[in-house]
Parts: structure tokens; sequence; C-alpha cells
């Protein structure tokens, strides 16, 4: 069989674990070089651990592969930049970058600290930004590169995960202003929204939550079991090579949602109606816009979350 990224050098964050070892493990049984880059941290973002990552880069040798370690954190701007140094020190070159580093802070808005909202953003958005500014370097004066970055469906909006899912909605922005300013140069970023079990997803703690929402009456039973029914990372990691090959070099810009057995694309964010007012300098008056509004803007819309009454508090 041909390999597909034979010869080419990729960097694969949050590789230690769970989607982004899968990616790693494929790019790598494709041809790749691949720096597996995980500091080992909790669920949470505390604490390190080499394991994860030299396992990882272990069973990409054992399998006749090539792979380094690298223990990073993608959060710091200049540790980003000796990750992309140690891709190019290994292998020559920076072909793909994939950023799957991940941690979770769940909380309601009104219960989430500072350093909550920090550490996910921190590891998500800006430690995805620093990847992608150090190799988009190298990409632009090569005149070549592959750019796959891991969103979640939550960047549409999410209960419990402000902070998570502003720093996915910001990786779709971010994403999409890369493609624009890269893609002359030969360079495609692209998004991943997969649905898998991992530690993130699959916790016992999560698990509990779930039978909760379920024996509440919050969740169905069909909604329950397709949870519980959450399968692996491994079924993603065929469209993130898919998307580093040259197959996929006029995919740009896109996000994707990934799961087993399904694929599918999202929108672009598009205007779909409008109002205008020519008289009085543009102006509009408040009253035009509590008339126009609901009748032109808002027909046939519903709120995503009506207030309700007050729970009666149980004694
Ligand atoms: N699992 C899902 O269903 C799902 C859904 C939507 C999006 N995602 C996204 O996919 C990506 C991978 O998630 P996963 O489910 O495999 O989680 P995971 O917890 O199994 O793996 C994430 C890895 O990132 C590493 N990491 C944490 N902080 C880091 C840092 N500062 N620098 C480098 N690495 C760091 C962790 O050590 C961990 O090994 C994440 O971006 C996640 O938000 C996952």
């Amino acid at each position: 069989m041909n390999k597909r990224l034979l010869d080419k050098a990729a960097v694969v964050t949050g590789a230690g674990r769970g989607i982004g070892r899968e990616i790693a493990i494929a790019l790598a049984a494709e041809g790749a070089g691949v720096v597996v880059v995980d500091p080992g941290t909790a669920r949470d973002g505390s604490g390190t651990d080499l394991a994860p990552a030299e396992q990882v880069v272990a069973e990409i040798k054992a399998g006749g592969g090539r792979a380094v370690a690298n223990y990073n954190s993608v959060t710091d701007f200049k540790a980003a930049e000796e990750i992309i140094r140690n891709c190019e020190d290994s292998f020559g070159r920076v072909d793909i970058v994939v950023n799957c580093a991940g941690v979770l802070r769940e909380r309601m808005i009104w219960n989430m600290t500072e350093e909550d909202w920090d550490t996910v953003i921190d590891v998500h958005l800006k430690g995805t930004f620093n990847i992608c500014r150090h190799a988009c370097v190298r990409m632009r004066g090569q005149r070549y590169g592959r750019i796959i970055n891991l969103t979640s469906d939550a960047w549409r909006g999410t209960v419990g995960q402000s902070n998570y899912g502003a720093a996915k909605g910001g990786i779709v922005s971010l994403t999409s202003a890369i493609a624009r300013e890269m893609g002359r140069y030969g360079v495609t970023a692209n998004c991943l929204a997969p649905i898998a079990a991992t530690r993130m997803t699959m916790t016992e703690e999560v698990k509990a939550g779930m039978k909760k929402r379920l024996e509440s009456g919050m969740i169905t039973k069909e909604f329950y079991d397709s949870f519980m029914a959450m399968p692996g990372p491994e079924y993603v990691s065929p469209m993130a090579v898919y998307l580093a090959s040259d197959a996929a070099a006029n995919i740009n810009g896109q996000v994707f949602h990934i799961e087993k057995g399904r694929v599918s694309i999202y929108s672009q964010p598009v205007e779909t109606l409008a109002i205008y007012k020519t008289t009085e300098n543009g102006m509009f008056r408040v009253e035009e816009l509590e008339d126009n509004v609901p009748k032109m803007l808002l027909a046939g819309y519903i709120n995503p979350a009506p207030p309700e009454p007050p729970k009666e508090k149980s004694r």
C-alpha cells in the first residue's frame, strides 16, 4: 500500500491520550514522523506525567514508525516554538500540525473562577494559536502545510462549559482566519468537531451525572443509552489523515463533525435576513426595532433558554 504521508513531519499536541494519541499513531502509520506532545496533565490541567507521551512514542516505534516525545505545554508561547523546532530538528521540516491538547473545568458561569476560565482558554485557544503561529512561519516559507484544529460541537453554545465553548468557538474563528491568510501559500487549516469516548467525555463522574439526569427525567433513555455507547477515539483519526494528505489540498477553512459512522460539515456562518433604513440618516428608532426585529428578523424564532418559574427547593 502506498503511504499517504511519506517523508512528512507532524506535530500532534495532546497526543499522549485519547484522540491525539489515535491521530499520532495514524499519521505515523502513513509514514509521517511525529512529535508526540503531551505533558500528561490531569483532566483539569493539573500535574504532569511523562508516561502517556512516552508510551505513544514506544508504540509508534514498535510499529516501525518515527516519533519523538515532547513534554512542553502548549500554553507557553516560547515552549510552543520549541515544539515546532523539535519537529524540524527531528524530521527536517514541519508539514502537519494537529492541535488536540485539551482540559476541562466544568462550572456554570456564576460559579466559574477566573482560574477555571484562564486554564481552559490557555490550553485550547491560546495553545492552538501558539502552535499555529510558530508552524505558520515555517509553512509559509516552504509554501506547504496542513493545520487541523480540534473544536467541539460545544462551539455553538453549551451549558456548564462557557469557558470551553468560548475557546472552541474561538478556535473555529482562528482557523477560519488562518485558512484565509495561509491559503495562498499552499497551507490549509480546518477544524474537526469529534465525539469520542475518552477521559474527557467518559469519566465515572460524567457517567454518574448522566444517570442522575436520566433518573430525574432531564434526558430520555434513548439519549442516555446512546451517550453510554459512545464510540472510541480511533474513529476520528482517518479524517485527520485525509485532511493532512495531498488529496485534501483544496479543503480549507471548514469545520467537520466526525464520530463513528458519521462525518458531516458545518455551514459557514452567514447573515440570513436584514432590515434596512434609508431615511433619517440610517438611524433606527427603538420603536421601529421593537416592531420590525420580531416581525422581520425573528419570524419563527424559538428562544433556546426561555425563563422558567423558580424550582421549589427540596427539603
Ligand atoms: N472526546 C470528545 O468527545 C471530544 C469532543 C469534542 C472535542 N474534543 C476535543 O478533542 C481534543 C482531544 O480530547 P480528548 O477527548 O482526546 O481528551 P484527552 O483528555 O483524552 O486528551 C487530551 C490530552 O491533552 C493533554 N494536554 C493537556 N494540557 C496540555 C498542554 N498544556 N499542552 C499539551 N498537551 C496538553 C493531556 O495531557 C491529554 O493527554 C480536545 O481538544 C477536546 O476538546 C473531544
